[in-house]
């Protein structure tokens, strides 16, 4: 398995230090440079740096506790203009999230991935705090920054959840 998918992990504590731009860049770029449904590209990006937002980005979304020590939150968001029905938007965006997670692993940092949608409250509340339009949905913020945890690794493969068809 490629390393960087073996050694991933979501992270909730980190050390208050800065990440550097070009990081977020190679996060961003290995995000972009996922599979999307007929190539809509239909993700969009908001990072969020601010100490305020990412304090209270649990009075958005209860289990977002690690950002208030992350360096920083990338919120994907789908557009509704690039890309229909909703579930492609949904799809397209967690192909982009796996690529920046694993992008995480090989800059150094660690990331965790956290819902937003599709419960229509937290995406409301998002549209609402961050001032975005009706046309993008809110799918999820990824938690950015230098870990500050170890954690135990341990292998999920398991052969009775796969079914073969010969
Ligand atoms: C769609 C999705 C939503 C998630 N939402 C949250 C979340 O809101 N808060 C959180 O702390 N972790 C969240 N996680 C991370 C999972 O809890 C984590 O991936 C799972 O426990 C397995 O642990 P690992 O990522 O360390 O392998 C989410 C993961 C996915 C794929």
């Amino acid at each position: 398995m490629l390393e960087a998918i073996w050694k991933r992990q979501s992270i909730r504590n980190y050390l208050n230090q800065e990440v550097e731009e070009e990081k977020l860049e190679a996060l961003l770029r290995a995000a972009m440079n996922a599979p999307t449904a007929r190539n809509t590209q239909s993700w969009r990006f908001m990072v969020v740096t601010n100490k305020e937002a990412l304090h209270s980005m649990i009075d958005l979304q209860p289990y977002t506790q690690m950002m208030k020590s992350a360096y920083c939150a990338i919120i994907v968001m789908g557009d509704r203009n690039a890309s229909q029905p909703d579930e492609y938007l949904y799809v397209d965006a967690a192909a982009a999230i796996e690529n920046m997670l694993i992008e995480g692993v090989n800059q150094g940092l660690g990331t965790c991935w956290c819902a937003i949608g599709p419960s229509k409250e937290r995406i409301d509340a998002f549209r609402r705090y961050y001032q975005i339009e009706d046309h993008l949905i809110p799918i999820a913020a990824v938690a950015v920054g230098y870990g500050n945890e170890e954690k135990e690794k341990t292998d999920r493969y398991d052969p009775a959840k796969v079914r073969w068809f010969r």
